[in-house]
């Protein structure tokens, strides 16, 4: 593979190869901490609209890419397209985040389609054709889906709910149903990520922003299981595709994810313990992660401390520099730049 000299860093790092300076890209990038974001979203009408628009998704996936020059840029668009191409109604209002019309009973579920449309999802596939012709040579483009469980938990709450009780309690008492969810949400993210891939992204990253509510047997079957299907499914059609996985607040059970999900690299989230994850997971694995996004926001000398700790622990081997989770829309922009200056050491 060609993977090792790719001129992306970001690649090289997937393939295994520490670089002297880690590559960045922050988790939500694109979206309303940028005032330029702001503009373009007061005038495009719904959320959804925009991620189906592939000009302005493609200007808004370029928008961080011009301000930082992050070594990445992330498709602008959102883990809920994939409910709303399986028939799901998938709104979101301004300031509550999204609305689906809940799958809370078996009835509702059967209603579901069981393949996913890919005329809905075309246009996400045409703004990467546009993103990739105007990327410098050294960005990586990064593709993304939900996983399986996260996003069921929206699908069966309707809503993001407090420690997604919902999504959970239906996991208990309709098992059977709510395996036939996931197994239906494993072959659309599979079908999906593959014609990412097919569009032109270099790499995916899986975002499972919800395991960590999960018990360990549960986190086995709805987080690990599906996670290590799509992997496999993607690698059967593109044995190359580089995969981040993310299975935020995994804690010790990243472990076990690392034995069984054979992604190219681990997002970590902020709060795991940086000892544990060098010596259990890095020892084994590229990672990704993983600042503190709040003290992003606060910036100053508790900002500088903890990017230096960050690099201390992870910098000596395969890395690439991110946050422990998405960037918070009241980030100053100052504070960005100065993460970047700091981990670019200039
Ligand atoms: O990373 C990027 O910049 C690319 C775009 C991206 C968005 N959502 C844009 C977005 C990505 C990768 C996502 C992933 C996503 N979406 C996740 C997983 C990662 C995470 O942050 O946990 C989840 C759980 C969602 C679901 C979702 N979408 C929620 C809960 C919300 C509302 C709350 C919020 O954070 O804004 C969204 C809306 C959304 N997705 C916005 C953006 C820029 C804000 C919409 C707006 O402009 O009003």
């Amino acid at each position: 593979m060609a993977d090792k000299s790719s001129s992306k860093p970001l690649i090289r790092v997937l393939a295994g190869e520490t670089t002297s300076i880690p590559p960045i890209w922050l988790m939500r990038q694109a979206g309303r901490y940028l005032p330029e974001y702001r503009a373009l979203r007061a005038k495009c009408g719904t959320f959804l609209n925009l991620c189906f628009n592939a000009k302005l998704a493609g200007e808004v996936t370029l928008q961080p890419i011009r301000r930082f020059g992050f070594d990445a840029a992330i498709l602008f668009s959102d883990i809920l397209v994939i409910p709303h191409a399986l028939g799901q109604r998938v709104s979101f209002e301004t300031g509550e985040g999204p609305r689906l019309e809940a799958i809370d009973d078996p009835v509702k579920f059967g209603r579901l389609n069981e393949t996913v449309d890919h005329d809905v999802l075309a246009p996400v596939y045409e703004t990467i054709g546009l993103v990739k012709s105007q990327l410098p040579a050294d960005t990586a483009l990064l593709g993304f889906c939900g996983a399986p469980w996260t996003v069921a938990t929206y699908m069966v709450a309707g809503f993001g709910a407090n420690e997604q009780i919902p999504a959970r309690l239906f996991a208990y008492r309709h098992p059977d149903i709510f395996a036939k969810l996931i197994a239906t949400l494993t072959e659309a993210s599979a079908a999906y990520l593959i014609q990412q891939f097919k569009a032109g992204v270099d790499a995916v990253q899986i975002f499972d922003t919800w395991s960590g509510v999960l018990p360990p047997d549960e986190f086995e079957t709805w987080c690990i299981a599906p996670c290590a299907k799509i992997v496999a499914a993607v690698r059967e059609a593109i044995p190359e595709a580089k995969i981040i996985g993310f299975p935020r607040g995994a804690a010790t059970k990243l472990d076990r994810y690392v034995e069984r999900v054979p992604v190219d690299a681990v997002g970590l989230d902020w709060m795991i313990d940086l000892d544990f994850a060098r010596d259990r997971i890095h020892s084994r694995r590229p990672v990704q992660g993983n600042l503190d996004p709040l003290v992003l926001r606060a910036g100053g000398a508790a900002l500088d401390r903890a990017i230096d700790a960050v690099l201390a622990a992870f910098a000596p081997r395969p890395f690439i520099f991110n946050l422990g989770h998405g960037i918070l829309p009241d980030t100053p922009i100052a504070h960005v730049e100065h993460l970047v200056e700091r981990v670019r050491g200039s």
